[in-house]
């Protein structure tokens, strides 16, 4: 006949298991891990039978309260197992009252927005988008818009000049000397005049978008990579008359009907006559320039085969950034690649 000790022990493993299935929960199951399995728990217990069993049944009844420890353990971990999968499935453990996480999303950068404004209104006046590469050859950067070998604005302080060559060829005419790079990070967006003038031929009307790369010291109006805006125009009877108006027209669309702009004398090799624009910034009680204008140099038509006395042309390149510095009041340059969030959000 089976010990009394033993009759204990396959009385609690048969509780133990017939009260798992009834549990329903979570606290359910807590009650239930308290009773059975805690420190003072029935199955713990059940080791207290060794100290009075008999010293001939002690092995055996080690043996099986063991063996009744370890299954309804195993039965339990199953059980919750099997409950948080339940719950899972209802979707009950998300707290539909609990206050979301609101999501981080982007936005297009401040001068990225500028330029499809730029784009967007010069599109509304005829224009064309077109673009070119950032890493440059001298005939394009220097040689095809009419600014000579000797020119300081070739000097390697003042350029990014980079070790590889283009396609691994040297453009005719454009060698500084032996060992010179004629390979650069291209200083204005005009050189896409000149590829836009080889593919392409006149009428013509296009605005440019991009970067450029200057060794220039960092101030509030200064950066040594920005944007500029060039625009081009090439067809017959082109005059000084629709540079200007079409610049003013820009001005009083974009910045509004009030806003003074000014025309100055200037000089850059590949336009004759040259000037520079600025508009005034309330904001800084002072002008800001914009950029450079003139009308077609002739040699730079000759060079990209359009004969200048058949057609004429006016072009312009302005800085983007200095157009959304007085656009939204921007009184620093440096602000559009710093990446502060509290920056860029505003926009
Ligand atoms: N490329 C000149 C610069 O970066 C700006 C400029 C002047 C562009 C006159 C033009 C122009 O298209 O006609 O300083």
């Amino acid at each position: 006949m089976m010990s009394e000790a033993l009759a204990k022990i396959e009385d609690v493993a048969t509780r133990a298991q017939a009260q798992l299935q009834q549990v329903k929960d979570a606290a359910e199951l807590e009650q239930f891990r308290i009773r059975f399995l805690g420190s003072n728990g029935e199955v713990k217990n059940l080791m207290q039978l060794l100290k009075t069993a008999p010293p001939d049944q002690k092995k055996a009844i080690g043996q099986r309260a063991n063996a009744v420890k370890e299954a309804v353990s195993g039965a339990f971990e199953a059980r919750k197992a099997e409950l948080a999968a339940q719950t899972q499935d209802k979707g009950q453990a998300v707290d539909v009252t609990e206050p979301g996480l609101r999501p981080q999303i982007g936005a297009r950068h401040i001068l990225m927005q500028v330029t499809d404004e730029l784009t967007d209104l010069f599109g509304r006046m005829g224009f064309a988008v077109a673009s070119g590469p950032e890493v440059e050859d001298e005939f394009h950067n220097f040689i095809a818009l009419n600014i000579p070998e000797q020119h300081p604005a070739r000097d390697p302080l003042d350029n990014f000049y980079v070790a590889a060559e283009i396609g691994g060829e040297r453009p005719a005419g454009g060698d500084r000397g032996p060992g010179a790079s004629s390979t650069l990070l291209r200083t204005q967006t005009s050189t896409v005049q000149i590829r836009v003038m080889e593919k392409q031929r006149p009428p013509i009307r296009v605005v440019i978008p991009g970067r450029v790369y200057r060794p220039d010291t960092h101030d509030d109006t200064h950066l040594s990579m920005f944007h500029q805006l060039e625009a081009l125009v090439v067809d017959k009877n082109v005059t000084m008359v629709d540079l200007k108006s079409t610049i003013l027209q820009f001005v009083h669309a974009y910045f509004g009907p009030e806003t003074r702009a000014r025309f100055r004398p200037s000089f850059f090799p590949f336009t004759e006559p040259s000037g520079e624009v600025d508009v005034w910034f309330e904001d800084k009680k002072k002008w800001i320039e914009l950029g450079g204008c003139g009308m077609v140099h002739p040699n730079v038509l000759k060079t990209c085969g359009i004969d200048p006395e058949v057609y004429s042309g006016w072009a312009f390149g302005f800085g983007i950034e200095r157009i959304a510095m007085r656009k939204y009041g921007i009184g620093n340059i440096r602000l559009f690649v710093e990446n502060d969030v509290r920056f860029l959000r505003q926009f």
